[in-house]
């Protein structure tokens, strides 16, 4: 394909081979969860698709150079929906890479004080402008690989007023970078140094303290809190999500990541707005998150990355009839990549996702997590005009031709993304 050139802002997008639709009303994937149209026209008006046409019709009459992008036979996907990344650090941890070539366990780098409580004390030492740069050339780094909406949390400052500043950064990053971006407050990450020995003394001030403030200052849309052996047990978890729904703020979970201490038990009765990881849930959980209707997020970069052997058995769970996202979890120790089609790639080999189905969990299932499946993750009428072009035919080049795909145009609300 030659370099595609048009409008920044197009009426018609003309010439599409392929448009992909992701479809689904009630979060369960049908059996071809992507409805393929051939050869059609789009048109836009105010960043939300206004029109498809039928198969093979003739280009609007209007169409003219100024007002018409020719999309040159491209492949057409909505853009992604990312909805579990951690993008407010400040180092990449290259380093404990290294050392893990060489054999050391991530578990074992961060009890000898690396790990989360590395970039801790990076974001502590970090002003809020050198925080706002770096995550914002992340967020156009998202842009240009097609992600056109973000979960951003945060979670490396571990105090108030570093965690405030960690959301703050992301916030002002969104702004320019022109990313959706849905905000949330990772206080409970894990425990800082300073309270090694009273965990509960920490749980308090992210409860009594961190999660008001957020929330009063409209930092956050929702709050996370990480249940694993090395970070929260399941009552202080609890704790951390009595505070966030008392402070009206959604409710997210890492939960059963190395191990299944009862996370999925209580998502279920906090109604989450999503479970993530997952990769030990248990047969019995999966049925739970499938009938209350709660979507997980999968997040297979960092089984890959960490050299783990157990992938969530995303098989079960879209056959129990859950609701599933595929997202990067992009952060400097577990998954430094922030390429959904990789992702999508690691889906299809190591969870035995189809192409089509790790296409659905990436735009549509991501939208169902952040609550936006009436805005984004889609492109039917009246969506927002969010979507990649991809020089492939089918939508199973994007995870075949692994590691290297990327979009050949980004479209957010109907604007040409211009690196
Ligand atoms: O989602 N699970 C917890 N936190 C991150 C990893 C954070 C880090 O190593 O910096 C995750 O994988
Ligand atoms: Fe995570």
């Amino acid at each position: 394909m030659t370099t595609l050139k048009g409008p920044a802002q197009p009426r018609y997008v003309t010439g599409i081979g392929t448009l992909a639709l992701p479809y689904s009303s009630s979060g369960r994937l049908p059996t071809c969860p992507i409805m393929l149209k051939r050869r059609v026209w789009l048109e836009i008006a105010a960043g939300r698709i206004a029109h498809i046409s039928a198969e093979d019709a003739n280009p609007p009459p209007d169409a003219v150079p100024d007002n018409t992008f020719d999309a040159q036979g491209s492949l057409i996907t909505p853009g992604f929906v990312d909805a579990h990344t951690h993008p407010a650090f400040v180092d990449c941890r290259s380093g404990e890479f290294v050392k893990r070539c060489r054999g050391e366990t991530y578990q074992q780098i961060a009890a000898a004080g690396g790990g989360i409580l590395s970039s801790m004390r990076a974001v502590r030492a970090a002003s809020e402008e050198e925080l706002t740069t770096l995550v914002e050339k992340r967020f156009r780094r998202f842009l240009e690989l097609g992600v056109t909406t973000i979960e951003a949390k945060s979670g490396y400052g571990l105090t108030v007023e570093d965690e405030l500043k960690s959301l703050r950064a992301i916030k002002k990053a969104a702004q320019p970078s022109g990313l959706d971006c849905c905000p949330t407050l990772l206080g409970a990450h894990t425990v800082p140094p300073e309270f090694v020995d009273k965990p509960d003394d920490y749980v308090k001030v992210v409860a009594d303290e961190m999660i008001p403030r957020a929330a009063k200052e409209g930092l956050a849309e929702a709050v996370d809190v990480f249940v694993e052996r090395s970070a929260f047990n399941v009552e202080q978890a609890r704790r951390v999500l009595e505070a966030g729904r008392s402070a009206g703020l959604k409710l997210r979970l890492h939960t059963d990541q190395f191990t299944s201490l009862g996370g999925v038990r209580l998502a279920v009765e906090y109604e989450v707005a999503s479970v993530d990881h997952c990769d030990y849930i248990s047969a019995v959980d999966i049925k739970l998150l499938a009938a209350a209707g709660i979507p997980i997020v999968l997040l297979p970069g960092a089984v890959f990355f960490l050299d783990q052997e157990r992938y969530a058995d995303a098989r079960q769970m879209v056959d129990s009839g859950c609701c599933i996202a595929l997202s990067t979890d992009f952060n400097p120790g577990s998954s430094p990549t922030q390429s959904l089609p990789l992702i999508m790639t690691l889906a299809c080999l190591k969870m035995r996702l189809t192409p089509a189905e790790a296409l659905w969990a990436a735009t549509l299932g991501g939208a169902y997590a952040l609550g936006r499946q009436s805005d984004v993750g889609t492109l039917f009428e009246d969506f927002q005009a969010d979507f990649c072009l991809w020089d492939a035919p089918e939508i199973d080049y994007i995870p075949y031709t692994f590691g290297d795909q990327r979009p050949a145009a980004v479209f957010k609300k109907g604007m040409r993304f211009a690196e």
